[in-house]
């Protein structure tokens, strides 16, 4: 599925949407280049988890903790020089096994750590304000949330 949004407050929304659809141990992988809309999704899925700490671009923590209606694990892989090691080392894998919701940014740069059932969201700059975000779900848990995410967008 493939959706153009043509504003920060779009790709929010569009962020927020899926957040009420997701449940503990949900795994988003988030692929796409510098300034292409990865946190400001993020932030979207935080607010529909009604975590009241403002998620940003960590610069210095790879990785982050947020509470609200599920846990959030929010990833930043692109700093790290060898992010599969270094994720291990934090213990990712743990993670995995866990009742965290995880969506990590630069996602492609890990994809030897990725577990099989996934969704996949890459983002693409088309303009200035506009952004193709285009959802790939891996495993028939990804498929059925993708298909409820359709239905909720084309009820709004
Ligand atoms: N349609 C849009 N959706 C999302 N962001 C947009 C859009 N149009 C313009 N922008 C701007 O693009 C930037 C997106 O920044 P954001 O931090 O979300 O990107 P990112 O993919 O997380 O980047 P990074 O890889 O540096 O973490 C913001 O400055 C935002 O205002
Ligand atoms: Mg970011």
């Amino acid at each position: 599925m493939e959706v153009l949004s043509k504003s920060p407050l779009e790709t929010k929304e569009l962020g927020k949407a899926l957040g009420n659809l997701l449940n503990p141990g949900n795994i988003l992988a988030l692929i796409g280049d510098l300034g292409s809309g990865k946190t400001t999704f993020v932030q979207g899925i935080s607010q529909a988890l009604h975590i009241t700490i403002p998620v940003n671009s960590p610069s210095f923590l790879i990785i982050k903790e947020y509470k609200g209606k599920h846990r959030m694990l929010h990833i930043d892989v692109y700093r790290l020089k060898i992010p599969e090691r270094e994720l291990e080392n934090i213990g990712f894998e743990e993670y995995l096994n866990s009742d965290f919701i995880i969506v990590i940014e630069w996602a492609d740069k890990i994809r030897g750590l990725l577990p099989k059932e996934r969704m996949e969201i890459t983002f693409e700059h088309v303009d200035f304000n506009e952004r193709l975000i285009k959802f790939k779900p891996y495993g028939e848990k990804y498929e059925n949330l993708l298909l409820e995410l359709k239905k909720c967008l084309s009820l709004e």
